[in-house]
């Protein structure tokens, strides 16, 4: 005769009666953690179908980062640079390249080359990068150090208490707007302070209300 339930189903009762007995509090701790985005996301690092490497063109090449996300400092998203953007360099640097296969290939088909996303928030949150920028928040501390990564990989768990950790308290995170892409730059070594920045014609304050990121 078939099992309509698997065998383990007979361990639930032992289950449920253990953690009764050890509290109803150690059931939704494992829940809560096991499935929060710090335990689900940090780390992810998808292969993409092409081995670009921040490292280089980031790093050693010192490329700023809006040459190729150039949208970041004034809308919500930052963007992927289209072919094009490699094609200004790669038309003449490594033109028979093995590695620049698929991206000749796609400067001439027109397809996009298909990346793979890495950072994604739910669609109910909302998030907006131009907003963080224009305050002096640097692509590093929400990143990493994307200009020592080979293949970028997501160093924060940007669950909403990373968020509000932030928005509770930004002075600490703060940096002249202009050193947002800095990577190395940190506000020790710089004496910085938002507070005392001639510069800022105000003080941030991010929003901690349920409706300024659930729109
Ligand atoms: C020469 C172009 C170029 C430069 C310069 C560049 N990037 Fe990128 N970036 C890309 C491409 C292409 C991707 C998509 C493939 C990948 O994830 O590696 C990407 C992906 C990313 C991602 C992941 C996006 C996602 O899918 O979630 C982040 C974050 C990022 N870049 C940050 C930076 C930062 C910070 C800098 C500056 C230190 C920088 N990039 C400089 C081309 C560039
Ligand atoms: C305050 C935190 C924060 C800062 C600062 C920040 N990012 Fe992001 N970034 C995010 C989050 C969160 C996402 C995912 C957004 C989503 O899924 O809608 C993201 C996504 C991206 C992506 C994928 C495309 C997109 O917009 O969804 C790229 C590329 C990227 N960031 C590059 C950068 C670069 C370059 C900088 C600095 C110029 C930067 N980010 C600064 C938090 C940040
Ligand atoms: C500003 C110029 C510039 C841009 C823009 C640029 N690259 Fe590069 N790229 C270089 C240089 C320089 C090298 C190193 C060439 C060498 O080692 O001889 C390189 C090397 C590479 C390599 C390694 C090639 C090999 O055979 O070792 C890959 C892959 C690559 N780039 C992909 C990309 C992609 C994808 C983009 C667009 C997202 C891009 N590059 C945009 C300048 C650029
Ligand atoms: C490291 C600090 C930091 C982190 C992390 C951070 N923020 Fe912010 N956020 C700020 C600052 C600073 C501002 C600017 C407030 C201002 O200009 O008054 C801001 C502004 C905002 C705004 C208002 C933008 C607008 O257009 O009104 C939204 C929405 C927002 N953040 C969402 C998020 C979300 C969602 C996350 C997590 C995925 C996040 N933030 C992570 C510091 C941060
Ligand atoms: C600073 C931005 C921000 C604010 C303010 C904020 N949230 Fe969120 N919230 C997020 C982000 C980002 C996520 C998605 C996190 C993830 O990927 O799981 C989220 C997820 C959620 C979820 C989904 C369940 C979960 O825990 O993942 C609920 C419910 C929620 N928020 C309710 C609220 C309520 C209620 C408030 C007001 C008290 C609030 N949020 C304020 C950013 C924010």
């Amino acid at each position: 005769m078939a099992l309509i339930f698997p065998r383990w189903t007979n361990w639930i009762p032992l289950l449920l009666a253990a953690a009764g007995a050890a509290g109803a509090i150690v059931v939704p701790t494992a829940v809560w953690y096991y499935f929060s985005p710090e335990y689900t996301d940090v780390g992810y690092t998808p292969v993409q179908p092409i081995a670009y490497s921040h490292r280089l063109h980031a790093g050693e090449l010192g490329i700023d980062c809006r040459y190729c996300h150039d949208t970041a400092d004034r809308a919500a998203k930052a963007s992927i640079p289209p072919t094009d953007t490699c094609m200004n360099c790669h038309r003449t640097i490594q033109s028979k390249s093995e590695k620049l296969a698929l991206v000749r290939e796609s400067d001439a088909t027109g397809k996009a080359i298909p990346w793979v996303r890495v950072h994604m928030l739910p669609d109910y949150a909302y998030f907006d990068h131009s907003a963080h920028l224009a305050a002096g928040v640097g692509c590093v501390t929400c990143h990493g150090r994307i200009d020592e990564m080979e293949v970028v990989r997501q160093e924060k768990p940007l669950s909403m208490s990373w968020c509000l950790d932030c928005h509770r308290n930004p002075a600490p995170n703060l940096r002249p707007p202009p050193m947002v892409t800095a990577m190395a730059w940190n506000a020790m070594d710089a004496g910085y302070d938002p507070h005392k920045d001639p510069a800022r014609r105000r003080f941030p304050t991010p929003p901690t209300y349920c409706s300024g990121c659930h729109r």
